[in-house]
């Protein structure tokens, strides 16, 4: 037991989010350098135009250098046992960011010193404050001409909605990109050297300390003093819970390149992050202390290599502890299992794993019986996670198969595909599944089927965009209700998922608002927990 809490206090899950180009792959690989998961960074990052990242899987994310889906690394630092969530940059996933977000105990969001808040920061932390997720800042690129340090703080607070509270302050941007001071501990850290590839040498310094004025330029050392006074009188207290409400983000500059404030930022985020927070199921809250294990599924990924043509569901363990060869009960399907090669990753490279905890993301392959939002727990102790929203859908297409001898193909693809959640798919009531209707968050969703249709299982497509824009779930589940009575209008289209829910689809606003005021009854909702 002494040995299960010690275990879990000791592990960190979190997800990083950034806008594209930010810097979230540079500072994941130089987490890694520092845990020494890797002995030298460049190893993660190919040249220019192999470009690719540890994190990325598949052929499409190389190609077009982003990342598509989420993978976890797991790395050791300092006694803690990390596990990085990655998430997609591009908002056109943000379905799967907000899954990711559902397995991660804290977010840490990477911004680029010169921008400020981007587009995309704006709506991966908007998908992170639905969660209300403590929110870390790594303003980032200071080795570059950054933006005032009180501008982007402002930026932060005005774009985000969120407080924000330095932990460190930077001493000059760019090449005099000096080194930070840290404001709990009250003593400069000032970097020496220029080897990126390995850990960046630091002296701690106090701020009087007559060495300090020897190493900064006089307008510097001025500019230091001046600040650390400044911020010695804005009399904003550092207020742990507020953080862990996710309603301050402590802030910290550097430059994931240079290495310079990479590790001042691991270690004191590592203090202030929750080790693995509760999870609410049917029975309550369920502590991750408990010693009995439960689980719930977050992503489901095929194919990740295509040697093997295998599907792997990722679970986050909420509570206890996992052995190799354990018996769990799937409780959406009521199946007792064994879970007999449960695997952590560290990018491509696999291991079996034979003992993970309350926190660790472990993936498991999956027979084809798991869906996101599933629970796996020990079968003397039933519970069930609450669901993982599903987002509704805002672009949608009809497609086919080019060739129809490939009908069986082309179904197993669309389906299972669609049970990973990279897409939704529809059709219209008893119709088979010659043509499907996707629909899609993002565009780029599309692409990616496409792609993976092709490639996975080499299947063409068409595909023809259809005019909706909206769609809905029917919740009415009274006997003695009858879909297709219902007054809608011409160009309102009734379809189902595949579980068999109805789902209406609108073409505008005004259509949605003109089935609820003629139907009085009609119950419709944005989003599925079950879908
Ligand atoms: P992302 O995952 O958020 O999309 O960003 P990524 O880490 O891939 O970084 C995007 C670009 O920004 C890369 O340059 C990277 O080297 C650079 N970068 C990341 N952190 C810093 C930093 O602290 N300072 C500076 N100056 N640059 C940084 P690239 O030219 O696209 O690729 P590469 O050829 O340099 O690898």
């Amino acid at each position: 037991m002494a040995d299960l809490k010690k275990e879990i206090e000791n592990r960190r899950t979190f997800a990083i989010i950034s806008h594209p180009d930010a810097g979230k792959t540079t500072i994941t690989e130089k987490f890694l350098l520092y845990g020494g998961a890797i002995q030298e960074a460049g190893m993660v990052k190919g040249k220019k135009n192999s470009r690719h990242a540890v994190s990325d899987w598949m052929e499409i994310e190389k190609q077009r250098g982003i990342s598509v889906t989420s993978s976890v690394l797991q790395f050791r630092y300092e006694g803690k046992c990390i596990n990085i969530l990655d998430t997609p940059g591009h908002q056109d996933f943000s379905e799967d960011t907000y899954r990711t977000l559902m397995a991660a105990d804290s977010a840490v969001m990477v911004i680029d010193a010169s921008k400020g808040v981007e587009a995309q920061t704006r709506k991966l932390f908007k998908v992170c404050a639905m969660r209300g997720v403590p929110i870390f800042t790594f303003i980032n690129k200071m080795d570059r001409e950054a933006r005032d340090p009180y501008e982007l703080l402002e930026d932060i607070e005005n774009e985000l909605g969120i407080g924000t509270y330095a932990v460190n302050w930077p001493i000059g941007s760019g090449k005099r990109f000096k080194g930070v001071y840290d404001r709990m501990d009250d003593e400069v850290i000032a970097f020496e050297g220029a080897d990126f590839r390995h850990e960046v040498k630091a002296q701690r310094l106090s701020i009087d300390d007559p060495i300090l004025e020897g190493l900064l330029p006089e307008d510097q050392y001025q500019t230091l003093i001046d600040d650390v006074e400044l911020l010695s009188g804005a009399g904003d207290e550092f207020d742990l819970k507020a953080v862990h409400e996710g309603k301050l983000s402590p802030v910290f500059f550097g430059s994931a390149l240079t290495n310079f404030g990479v590790e001042p930022f691991l270690k004191k985020f590592l203090q202030m992050t929750p080790p693995p927070t509760a999870r609410t199921a049917d029975i309550g809250v369920i502590d991750p202390f408990d010693p009995h294990f439960s689980a719930f599924v977050f992503k489901i990924q095929a194919n990740m290599n295509k040697a093997h043509r295998d599907r792997v569901a990722f679970m986050r363990i909420c509570s206890g502890k996992f052995e190799r060869g354990q018996d769990v009960l799937h409780v959406q399907s009521g199946k007792k299992m064994v879970l007999a090669a449960p695997q952590q990753l560290m990018a491509q490279d696999r291991s079996i794993v034979d003992e993970a905890y309350a926190g660790d993301i472990i993936g498991i392959f999956d027979p084809g019986v798991f869906s996101i939002g599933d629970t796996v727990c020990d079968p003397k102790h039933k519970c069930v996670f609450s669901g993982i929203p599903t987002f509704a859908p805002e672009l949608f297409a009809v497609v086919r198969q080019k060739d129809t001898l490939k009908r069986k193909q082309f179904v197993k693809g669309v389906e299972q595909i669609a049970q990973e959640g990279a897409i939704q798919i529809f059709r219209e009531p008893n119709a088979g599944m010659e043509s499907v209707i996707v629909g899609v968050v993002g565009v780029l969703q599309f692409e990616v089927l496409e792609y993976r249709l092709k490639n996975e299982y080499n299947v063409e497509i068409i595909r023809e965009n259809l005019p909706y824009e909206h769609v809905r779930w029917v919740e009415n589940d009274e006997d003695d209700f009858d879909i297709k009575k219902l007054q809608l209008t011409s160009d309102t289209k009734i379809v189902e998922d595949l579980k068999g829910n109805s789902l209406l689809l609108f073409t505008s606003p005004w259509n949605i608002t003109y089935a609820t005021d003629h139907n009085e009854n009609l119950r419709l909702a944005d989003f599925s927990e079950n879908a």
